[in-house]
């Protein structure tokens, strides 16, 4: 009984701690951001170098943001492991799932506002997996945006809306402490000198991380977005990373199931206290509830392990084993140079998969002035995908059509080659690495 409230009064301190935190860091921000398109980067860039202090404060509110969702989650997993909710009023679970929505809206539009690379394109891609939801993701995506380009008005858009998140999160917090039964005893509890040591302790641990982890959750400012360039290999903001992919391979792979398990994990989450009328409490005695909550949970840590795995890519390139033709081998060093396995993998090889595989141009049979034209501008034929407009020389330009091209696994066999190796000396003569079916 008393670990119980003992472990309740830590998170309670912890909360209101982070959420103070966070609260004041952000005002700080606020009075120097410039939300532009043109200025919210050397803004941030000037808070960082010129304001005293001003770089403590923005890995403060950032590492405030993430502990303030960790918190929402962990407290939510513990109300649920120890049945708490079958003896409140049923709102209060409500309240939470709420708070951790709230909090996921704000780490996700904050994360936008600084406006480097790793943000814009980070955005874009979780965009771009929001957009397969299936009936409403485009005109979500695209009222988010605030029309088909990602710039000024969608900068706008998360800058209000992150503030709205603030606001619907401390709305949020005082309507669940309002509502939560026997406050004036649980804050007498809260003198309790142990819990105040583990609160101490958890300051501590937060201090380190805002102290020497550098840029493990502030946005590091390396380079001021550039819509038509894509990066080398980003991540979006990591708790994104598991709901992407998993957004991108249920929508591959089941369309519909997946939507309908959509909604049903949303009514699942929502109404548990109403939905789980089994009185019995203990998370054993509970076997339902225990293997839902067990696969929402290895879902989560699944898909984040996977989006991990997929970030690291591009060290090889996919060739045409067989005597590849001067212009593919020039072709797949522009692939390589351009960064274009950001977006596409090759035959399931060496990329993110935020854009088709490159086996699917000669699939659908493209012509090579198709593709041409596609890589030069895809938005006129896709308007409002990621893939930005690039400006290739006509001759690599036609060399990276053969290449793509030449990517059929019918006919040929495959090999992955060293990038470096690719890029300054051209395909290695007959040792081929490693084929590829
Ligand atoms: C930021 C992500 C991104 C990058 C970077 C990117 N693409 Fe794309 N690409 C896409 C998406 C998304 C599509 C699918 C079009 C759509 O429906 O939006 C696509 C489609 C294509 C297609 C059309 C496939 C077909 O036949 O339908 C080709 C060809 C293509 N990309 C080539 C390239 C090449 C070459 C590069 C590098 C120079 C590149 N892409 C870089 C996102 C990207």
């Amino acid at each position: 009984m008393k670990a119980k409230k003992f472990s309740f009064d830590f998170l309670t301190y912890s909360l209101w701690g982070g959420f103070a935190l966070t609260l004041f860091s952000g005002i700080f921000l606020l009075v120097h951001y410039v939300p532009t398109f043109a200025q919210a980067f050397s803004s941030l860039q000037r808070v960082n170098e010129q304001i005293p202090f001003g770089w403590m404060v923005r890995r403060i509110h950032a590492v405030g943001g993430s502990f303030l969702l960790l918190l929402f989650l962990l407290h939510l997993l513990r109300v649920f492991t120890v049945g708490e909710y079958k003896t409140r009023p049923g709102a209060l679970w409500i309240f939470e799932v709420l708070l951790v929505f709230a909090a996921l809206w704000a780490n996700f539009t904050g994360f936008f506002l600084p406006l480097s690379q790793e943000a814009f394109w980070g955005t874009a891609s979780t965009l771009s997996a929001f957009s397969t939801i299936p009936w409403f993701g485009n005109s979500l995506v695209e009222f988010l945006r605030g029309g088909r380009e990602l710039g000024g008005v969608a900068l706008t858009r998360f800058f209000s809306m992150h503030l709205g998140g603030a606001a619907l999160i401390a709305l949020l917090l005082f309507g669940h402490d309002r509502m939560a039964p026997g406050r004036a005893e649980e804050a007498q509890v809260g003198q309790s000198p142990r819990s105040l040591w583990v609160f101490g302790l958890v300051a501590l641990l937060l201090f380190a991380v805002i102290s020497f982890t550098s840029n493990w959750f502030t946005d590091p400012l390396r380079e001021a977005a550039n819509p038509t360039v894509n990066p080398e290999g980003t991540l979006p903001p990591w708790f994104f990373v598991s709901l992407q992919e998993a957004f991108s391979f249920f929508h591959s792979t089941y369309p519909v199931l997946s939507a309908i398990l959509a909604v049903l994990v949303l009514i699942f989450l929502f109404g548990l206290p109403y939905l789980d009328r089994n009185p019995e409490k203990g998370l054993l005695q509970r076997p339902l509830s225990l293997s839902i909550g067990a696969a929402l949970m290895m879902g989560i840590v699944y898909f984040t392990l996977v989006g991990m795995a997929g970030a690291h890519y591009g060290e090889k390139v996919v060739l045409p084993g067989d005597h590849p033709t001067a212009a593919e081998v020039r072709g797949a060093q522009v692939y390589a140079l351009k960064n274009c396995a950001y977006c596409h993998q090759v035959l399931g090889h060496q990329g993110r998969r935020e854009g088709p595989d490159m086996a699917v141009v000669r699939q659908r049979d493209r012509s090579p002035e198709w593709i041409q034209r596609f890589i030069l501008n895809a938005r006129l034929y896709q308007p409002g995908t990621t893939m930005p407009k690039y400006e290739i020389p006509l001759e690599d330009l036609e060399a990276l059509s053969a290449y793509l091209l030449s990517l059929d696994p019918t006919r040929r066999v495959f090999q992955a080659v060293d990038r470096e190796t690719l890029l300054n000396f051209g395909p290695p003569a007959g040792s081929w690495e490693k084929k590829i079916k």
